[in-house]
């Protein structure tokens, strides 16, 4: 659906600190997050959800921290919206096993981030299989109306109305059953060297993934290098032209056009890849020097954790606290 923000929202969202933030982060989810900040907004690092895939303890704390600040330098803003750690407000794995009791075996089976993911490796966790329960336990808290993600969420958007309305159904009238919003451009970013892959922090190859605070040089190298095709036509064409199609929508939805128009601007690949290096390094540099300055205060990003965290559970205990007697907890 469009994405139009209005007074009457309630948005929650959240991001996984599985590895750095990439463009498809930041263009798929994080700039929308931005745009519909508002006192009823609430952003959170998901670190229990980067539990179900092995990361060591050191690099969830790194990572964790990392993502924080990257909110903040992407111009999440703590005086205007709720900026919060997951795993700080407990109320998330307590709802997330009472929906466990509402969602079957069978429709988490059929996730298709689940197939993907428990394919790739044996002895998968089960966290893995229940994962989006847990997502669902995350909007619900908050009471959402629109949870902006990219298209690679979808289906777990899914499983979040239908568990919201099986639970509404047999317990009485609890949760609110929210929609996805998705952006209009980007909404899903592909990996530069194979096109027919989504950007993602953990399977791209080195040179497919631009990440946010890769440094201009790197930028260029991986523009210059991103795959296109040989008939050499600037043409605006996802069938055909994956490559270059992607290219066009990162290009548009730094300047605000169309891909078509900016197609028919050039003539030649190369010029292109070029100008859109230079739109990059312009576009991400604030966002790196901001990201680079907060970094280096731990005891601030901490302070903001904890306010984020109070804010956070003051709304999820409510509700909280609501699904549990709705079911009959004491
Ligand atoms: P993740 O990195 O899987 O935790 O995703 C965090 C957010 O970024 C989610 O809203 C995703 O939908 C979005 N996202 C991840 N990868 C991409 C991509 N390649 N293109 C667009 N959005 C993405
Ligand atoms: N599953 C999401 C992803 O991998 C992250 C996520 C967890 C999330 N909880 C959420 C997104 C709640 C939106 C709302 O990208």
């Amino acid at each position: 659906m469009a994405l139009l923000y209005d007074g009457s929202m309630r948005i929650l969202s959240g991001m996984q600190p599985s590895g750095d933030p990439h463009l498809g982060n930041y263009l798929g989810a994080l700039r929308q997050w931005v745009d519909g900040q508002s006192p009823d907004a609430f952003y959170c690092v998901v670190d229990l959800h980067a539990l179900t895939l092995e990361i060591s303890p050191e690099k969830l704390r790194e990572q964790t921290l990392n993502l924080y600040a990257t909110f903040l330098a992407t111009g999440l803003d703590p005086n205007v919206c709720t900026i919060f750690v997951q795993s700080h407000v407990p109320y998330h794995a307590q709802l997330s096993w009472l929906l466990e009791c509402v969602a079957s075996y069978g429709e988490l089976t059929r996730m298709v981030a689940f197939k993907e993911k428990s394919q790739r490796q044996e002895g998968y966790r089960v966290s893995l299989l229940t994962y989006p329960v847990l997502m669902v336990a995350d909007i619900l808290l908050y009471e959402a109306t629109h949870v902006p993600v990219g298209e690679d969420q979808r289906q777990h958007l899914e499983i979040t109305r239908d568990i919201a309305e099986r639970f509404n159904h047999r317990y009485g009238e609890t949760f609110r059953v929210p929609v996805g919003v998705q952006p209009k451009v980007a909404a899903r970013v592909q990996d530069l060297q194979e096109p027919t892959r989504k950007m993602s922090k953990s399977v791209s190859s080195p040179l497919g993934t631009i990440y946010l605070y890769d440094e201009p040089q790197e930028l260029q190298r991986k523009i210059m290098k991103a795959v296109t095709d040989t008939d050499g036509e600037m043409r605006f064409d996802w069938e055909h032209k994956s490559g270059l199609a992607n290219l066009l929508e990162i290009y548009a939805s730094f300047s605000h056009e169309t891909p078509d128009a900016i197609a028919q601007r050039f003539e030649r690949y190369g010029d292109f890849k070029k100008d859109l290096a230079g739109l990059l390094i312009e576009s991400l540099g604030p966002i790196q020097r901001r990201y680079r300055e907060l970094r280096s205060d731990e005891g601030y990003l901490r302070e903001l954790m904890a306010e984020g965290a109070l804010r956070a559970a003051d709304q999820a205990g409510s509700v909280y606290r609501r699904a549990a007697t709705a079911m009959g907890l004491l």
